[in-house]
């Protein structure tokens, strides 16, 4: 059997190994010091004041809309993983699924507007798969209609919209899961500008108390801790959070092998019948997925040629969101979003991951060029 090309595979090195093993011989091992350490590189990277580590990007989208009291409709996109849609219902909202640009897979102002009703409270924009959405234009449009908007940059960590990084124009939202551009096995961060927010946003991720236990071990009276509402835990424990901030390190060097790696594959695929990613003027890319789109008739055939090849090619996102059960339970169904469900049956995810070699890049085009010709 030849050797897996796995969909992804986290880049873990000695310096991570250490840093948590450092965090282990420490003995603290909740939340703690590298909390905060993670929490100010990560705002630094993404040029906003505030950076909230939590226990997953979902968490940090549900807390996004909790703090902002939105139980209203909320615009989401389908093309996307369900977590996005999910946190509406789990905040007590209710999710309204708009369409994507095929050509980016990303939301637009138009899209949106398009599904605005007065029961429109929020926008839940999704950078899909390392690219940020054109974020100037529908910044302007929340501005105009009041909304309140958060950026699900679970899948883009260090690409810039106008020269501006993804998850700084309104709330954002990450991931840290292993698909994503760094990891910390679980986890997520939540990133923003205003200082109520943010206070708010740490009381509700820590039991709706309003200082952390490291924080309180250096006051005078630590074992006062008053709950000030009724909060969750969605904390992110030291030694993932030490994780974190080794990853962090790493970014801009992880993703520019990702680029050098999506370059390789636009030189091997350019000849196949298959439509490569778009990046839209004024966008830069970071690949957290190198999606291809093919013909439909030919996607499942190719995607069992790929995986019988032992190569972990995939599908992002089939089912979209609005047709999966949970959602065509609430009235949701096929023909309500012709574009998503266009894509969902023509696109394939590729292999991406910062270690691929040429040689896995050159195997995967061949096996895809093979797959598509004996059609
Ligand atoms: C667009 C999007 N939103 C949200 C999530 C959820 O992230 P997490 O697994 O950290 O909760 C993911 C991860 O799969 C995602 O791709």
């Amino acid at each position: 059997m030849i050797d897996e090309i796995p969909l992804c595979r986290p880049s873990i090195g000695e310096d991570e190994i250490q840093a948590i093993a450092d965090v282990f011989r420490s003995g603290w091992l909740a939340h703690g010091e590298y909390n905060h350490k993670f929490e100010a590189l990560f705002a630094k990277t993404i040029g906003v004041p505030h950076a909230i580590a939590m226990n997953s990007c979902t968490s940090a989208l549900e807390v996004a809309l909790k703090v902002a009291g939105i139980k209203g409709e909320v615009i989401v996109p389908s093309m996307t993983w369900v977590a996005t849609a999910n946190v509406v219902k789990t905040a007590g909202g209710t999710p309204v699924f708009c369409e994507v640009d095929p050509a980016t897979r990303n939301v637009t102002a138009a899209t949106i507007a398009a599904c605005l009703t007065p029961r429109t409270e929020a926008v839940i924009v999704v950078h899909f798969g390392g690219q940020p959405c054109a974020m100037d234009d529908i910044v302007m449009l929340c501005n105009s209609k009041n909304l309140f908007l958060v950026e699900d940059s679970a899948e883009t960590l260090g690409a810039t919209w106008q020269g501006r990084q993804a998850g700084s124009f309104a709330v954002g939202c990450f991931s840290f899961f292993p698909t994503k551009n760094i990891t910390t096995g679980e986890g997520g961060m939540l990133t923003c500008t205003d200082e109520a927010f943010q206070r708010k946003a740490r009381m509700m991720i820590s039991h709706g108390v309003s200082s952390t236990t490291f924080a309180r071990e250096r006051k005078e009276r630590p074992w006062i801790r008053a709950a000030e509402m009724a909060g969750h835990n969605f904390r992110m424990p030291n030694p993932l959070a030490a994780l974190g901030l080794s990853q962090l390190k790493k970014l801009a060097d992880l993703n520019a092998r990702r680029n050098k790696i999506a370059d390789r594959y636009r030189a091997s695929l350019v000849s196949l019948p298959l439509k490569l990613p778009e990046i839209a003027a004024g966008a830069t890319h970071v690949y957290q997925m190198f999606t291809i789109e093919v013909d439909e008739a030919v996607r499942n055939p190719a995607l069992h040629a790929l995986r019988a090849d032992n190569i972990g090619a995939s599908v992002h996102f089939d089912p979209p969101v609005h047709l999966q059960p949970a959602y065509t339970a609430d009235g949701w169904g096929e023909g309500d979003l012709p574009e998503t469900e266009g894509l969902a049956r023509r696109l394939i995810t590729l292999p991406m991951y910062p270690d691929m070699s040429e040689g896995d890049v050159e195997r995967v085009g061949t096996s895809l060029a093979r797959a598509l010709s004996t059609r």
